[in-house]
């Protein structure tokens, strides 16, 4: 469903140049919820935007379903996005809009007629439990109401890949667990295949069936999820500390 070739990331600002993402190769199957896993910097947000070209890769191929996305026009561009759905760990909405109206708008992008717009987002809302919340503004929501209604604005256009990055990060472990829940169900209900940016490996381990470690911008394991063989340093670290921190536990950097 979702292919990287070769793809990498340079960052050039005022003379200063980062390589965020060296070449890498990745393979998302159909239906399938993959893990990028890393530290902070590892370059995590970076390989999951290019995924819907929110960054432009320096160099590779992006293709989603069979299309490559870095030879298309904006037009084109615009409705590639649209099978693909993206939510954030700040939750991203405008607060000046009910919870409704911030579902409606991704369907007002979309161009759907104005008449079918709010039957679509009560839809959305309906589907991750908030109907009785269309009215409300995003102040007056718990944090795990705001994701909610956040995925129902990712859901509105009926995607069939949905980028989550970070996204139960800023939630409490009873919030973050009943978002993971809702997610999985929409994973195996409509087959929407996902891509999780998270450092948390509880969330990879309940959620995805692949995953890749990143460190410093590379690859540096490829985890089946479901018997997990962590390779290097830092996929060990992972996995140790999914069992709780003891004064045994190695850190996989000498000056970390
Ligand atoms: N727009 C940008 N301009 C310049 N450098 C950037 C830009 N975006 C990211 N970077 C750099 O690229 C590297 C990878 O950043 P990225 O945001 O992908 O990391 P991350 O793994 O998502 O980290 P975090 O867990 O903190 O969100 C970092 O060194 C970052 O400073
Ligand atoms: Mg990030």
């Amino acid at each position: 469903m979702i292919e990287l070739i070769q793809v990498s990331k340079t960052f050039v600002t005022r003379g200063q140049t980062v390589h965020a993402l060296a070449p890498t190769d990745l393979t998302v199957p159909q239906g399938s919820v993959y893990g990028l896993l890393g530290f902070s910097g590892a370059g995590k947000s970076t390989l999951l935007r290019l995924i819907n070209r929110l960054e432009e890769p320096s160099g590779g191929q992006v293709r989603v379903a069979g299309a490559d996305l870095t030879g298309l026009s904006q037009h084109a561009l615009r409705q590639a996005r649209q099978q693909v759905g993206m939510i954030f760990q700040q939750f991203n909405l405008l607060s000046s809009r009910t919870a409704l109206e911030n579902v409606a708008l991704s369907l007002e992008i979309a161009g759907l007629p104005r008449a079918r717009q709010h039957a679509r987002a009560r839809e959305a809302l309906a589907a991750v439990g908030l109907s009785d919340k269309e009215k409300a503004y995003p102040a007056q929501l718990s944090g795990g109401q705001k994701q909610r209604v956040a995925i129902a604005r990712a859901l509105a256009t009926d995607p069939k890949i949905l980028l989550c990055d970070e996204a139960t990060s800023a939630l409490d472990p009873h919030t973050a667990l009943s978002i993971l829940r809702l997610l999985k169900q929409l994973n195996r209900e409509r087959g929407m295949t996902m891509v999780m940016v998270t450092h948390d490996i509880k969330v990879a381990s309940y959620l995805c069936e692949h995953a890749v470690i990143l460190e410093k911008g590379r690859v540096v394991d490829r985890i089946d999820m479901q018997a997990p063989q962590p390779q290097s340093l830092l996929g060990k670290f992972f996995f140790e500390t999914a069992k709780g921190w003891t004064d045994q536990t190695a850190l996989p950097q000498e000056d970390a």
